[in-house]
């Protein structure tokens, strides 16, 4: 008997997540797909909550499928086989994401607010893959795949406020909760190609002293602000007293370069700036440049090691286009993929 897992990723990430499965993950056979959704046929005995899977921001196991009309027969049936409780994630148009949760809201199963979830809660998710077409799957909470409910909406009200100056404001909303990095008040971030600054914004929001880098423009949220400071240039023009003498506790890195050049610039602030020495957490976009392959990810998580970090998270986000995130930590919690592979392309 066979069962079926679907996996979730971008566009622009589909043919990586094809590769990354290959490879990986041989055993599985490819199924059906829809932009930005596969399925794959698994053994029913494949162990399949521990996945390793960098290009998905969330895999599951399916549950079957259905066309608008038969979608709440669909869902009770599907409802009435979980034992236990049940987190709703949908991945549909927000109007029937919050029909759904007013129908949903006096089911006895059914807990609305992932906080009151634990590691054995089962996440319901609800994918709209086509016009009438309604994927039906589950996983376990947590494990690192991302939940839309949590911040995905807050991009649909992207356009509405125009306090955010990018997407990137989203991108980094996403890794933090998935990495549950706390952010204080007065704590001091370093932001590597920060224009126009979503990224900076966010965490200025925070109560967070932000120092930018980028030769770009600034939005003037940003540039206007009392706990942020732009130091306009390129990050390989930027010389160790130009940091300051401040503290940094995290430091992002979003430079469009290859990302083998971005390494080289990030063991130069960490081994010759004063200020980076003290950095516990780095979130690293690596972009998918044409000059860069996947199997040039262990050498830089070799050089990431050889400057004190010791955790890794390697995961596309929902909000990552032609990138996934590189998170390192110095502390210990325990989010780390073992596994090493490489991948060309
Ligand atoms: C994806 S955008 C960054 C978006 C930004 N993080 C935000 O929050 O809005 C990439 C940025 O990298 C910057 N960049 C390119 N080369 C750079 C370099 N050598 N040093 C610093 N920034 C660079 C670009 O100017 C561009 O603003």
């Amino acid at each position: 008997m066979k069962n079926f897992l679907y996996f979730l990723t971008v566009k622009e990430c589909e043919s990586h997540l094809k590769q990354e499965i290959a490879l990986r993950y041989p055993e599985l056979r490819y199924a059906y797909s829809r932009a930005g959704f596969l399925t794959y046929k698994i053994a029913a005995d494949h162990e399949i909550d521990n996945l390793e899977v960098i290009f998905a921001y969330s895999y599951g196991k399916s549950l079957g499928k259905s066309s608008k009309m038969n979608f709440f027969s669909t869902l009770e049936s599907i409802l009435k086989e979980e034992k236990g409780e049940v987190l709703l994630n949908t991945y549909v148009d927000i109007d029937f994401h919050l029909n759904l949760c007013e129908y949903l809201k006096a089911h006895p199963k059914i807990i609305s607010e992932g906080n009151k979830a634990s590691a054995q809660s089962v996440v319901l998710n609800i994918i709209k893959v086509d016009e009438d077409e309604y994927f039906f799957g589950s996983h376990l909470y947590g494990k690192n795949r991302t939940i839309i409910n949590d911040y995905a909406y807050a991009a649909v009200a992207e356009g509405e406020n125009t306090t955010i100056p990018s997407r990137a404001y989203h991108k980094i909303r996403e890794a933090l909760l998935l990495t549950k990095e706390e952010i204080k008040s007065g704590d001091y971030i370093l932001d590597v190609g920060s224009a126009p600054g979503g990224i900076s914004y966010y965490f200025l929001e925070r109560d967070a002293f932000v120092v930018g880098i980028d030769s770009a423009e600034m939005s003037k949220q940003c540039l206007m602000h009392k706990r942020f400071k732009h130091i306009a240039l390129p990050i390989e023009k930027v010389r160790a007293p130009e940091f300051g003498n401040h503290p940094f506790k995290i430091m992002v890195v979003d430079i469009n370069l290859d990302p083998l050049f971005v390494l080289h610039e990030i063991r130069r602030l960490f081994t010759s700036v004063k200020s980076c020495s003290e950095i516990r957490s780095l979130y690293f976009t690596v972009k998918l440049t044409q000059k860069f392959s996947m199997d040039k990810l262990p050498r830089i998580i070799k050089e990431l090691e050889s400057l004190g970090f010791v955790r890794f998270l390697k995961k596309q986000l929902q909000s990552n286009r032609n990138e996934f995130l590189l998170y390192a930590t110095k502390g210990q919690r325990k989010i780390v993929s073992k596994r090493t592979w490489s991948i060309k392309g």
